[in-house]
């Protein structure tokens, strides 16, 4: 069976970005793979943070990505399983300091620090995040990774890092992991549709998927449609983003009448943001039930979290054995 592992960082909320990008991918996955799912903390620890609030927000994505239909068994925290850092440290070692360098996500995220304050701290951490992600990969020999189009530069950088590590050491040990898009690998901001969904623009960027669901539809409600750049003839970005969501819920028949509506030149925009407000409502309601039964289970649900994770962290154990070994490292006693 072929593998596949994701993760996801603890930053508080989960929006419809990530759930659409990737996370409604990581429970439908989990019927044709073997499936490995990370709440990857260490991670975190890259941006500005408090010690207290990240371990909350930890538990909280792990209690998330359970309601959304991840398998307990597929579950694991990252700081639970420190091999990735040990195999971070040794994948640093066939990394160039320049291909780290051309990593847009580093670039982006110095600059957003930089713009608060000109002389912000940037870390090591940040700079070489993609490198402790390429170990979050390879330790589970994965095949492919579901994520965002966002992802796809570090994925890229997984295979290298894969490639250079195999012909360095003469063995085709690891695996050369390809990233799995969803049909909407790129949702939008609601606010300004002509940047993706984030946590980091804002809270009017993002649309929480937990989050209060009168908030959601008003939104949804006050989506921006038109930013006045569309070329004649196109769809904006606004309304194609809307589509995407609608779609993305599978309400193809909602979908399909608006969308006759569009072609005829008598789509109202006020119609399609209610039909997909309902239409996200309606997605997130079980969910929702879900979440509530894990809380109200809490601390069984930390307690199995933590024993699934000591188990998954055999699997990185036994990575590292033989990787010790390949690298000329001496063996443990
Ligand atoms: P993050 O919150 O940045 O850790 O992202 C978690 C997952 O969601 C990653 O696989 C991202 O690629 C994906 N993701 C984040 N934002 C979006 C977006 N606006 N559209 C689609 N996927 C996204
Ligand atoms: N970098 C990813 C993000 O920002 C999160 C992540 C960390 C990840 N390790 C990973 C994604 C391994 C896929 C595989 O969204």
């Amino acid at each position: 069976m072929k593998r596949v592992l994701s993760c996801i960082q603890p930053t508080g909320d989960l929006h419809l970005g990530n759930y659409f990008g990737a996370v409604q991918n990581y429970e439908r996955l989990q019927a044709s793979y073997d499936c490995v799912y990370g709440v990857v903390d260490y991670h975190s620890m890259t941006m500005p943070y408090k010690a207290s609030q990240l371990r909350e927000n930890t538990w909280k994505m792990a209690f998330y990505l359970l309601a959304c239909g991840v398998k307990m068994e597929n579950l694991f925290v990252q700081g639970l399983v420190p091999e990735h850092i040990e195999l971070s440290w040794i994948l640093g070692c066939v990394t160039s300091y320049g291909e780290l360098t051309r990593m847009t996500q580093f670039k982006d995220k110095s600059d957003q620090l930089r713009e608060s304050d000109k002389d912000a701290f940037v870390s090591l951490g940040l700079f070489a995040y993609p490198v402790l992600q390429a170990a979050d990969i390879l330790i589970y020999r994965a095949d492919y990774v579901p994520v965002g189009k966002d992802q796809e530069q570090h994925l890229e950088l997984s295979r290298n890092i894969a490639q250079r590590f195999n012909h360095q050491f003469g063995k085709e040990y690891f695996v050369h992991p390809e990233p799995l898009f969803t049909e909407t690998p790129k949702i939008l901001s609601p606010a300004d549709p002509n940047r993706k969904m984030s946590k980091s623009l804002g809270e009017k960027h993002y649309i929480n998927l937990f989050g209060d669901e009168d908030r959601i539809r008003k939104q949804i409600k006050s989506a921006v449609t038109d930013t006045g750049d569309t070329p004649e003839g196109e769809m904006s970005a606004g309304v194609q983003n809307l589509f995407a969501l609608l779609k993305a819920c599978d309400n193809m028949d909602a979908y399909n009448s608006l969308m006759d509506d569009y072609k005829a030149g008598a789509l109202r925009y006020s119609d399609l943001k209610a039909a997909v407000a309902d239409a996200v409502v309606n997605l997130v309601h079980p969910l929702r039930e879900n979440l509530a039964a894990l809380e109200a289970d809490k601390r069984n649900v930390k307690a199995q979290i933590q024993a699934n994770s000591a188990k998954i962290r055999e699997r990185a154990q036994e990575t590292l054995r033989e990787v010790r070994e390949i690298v000329g490292l001496i063996p443990m006693k």
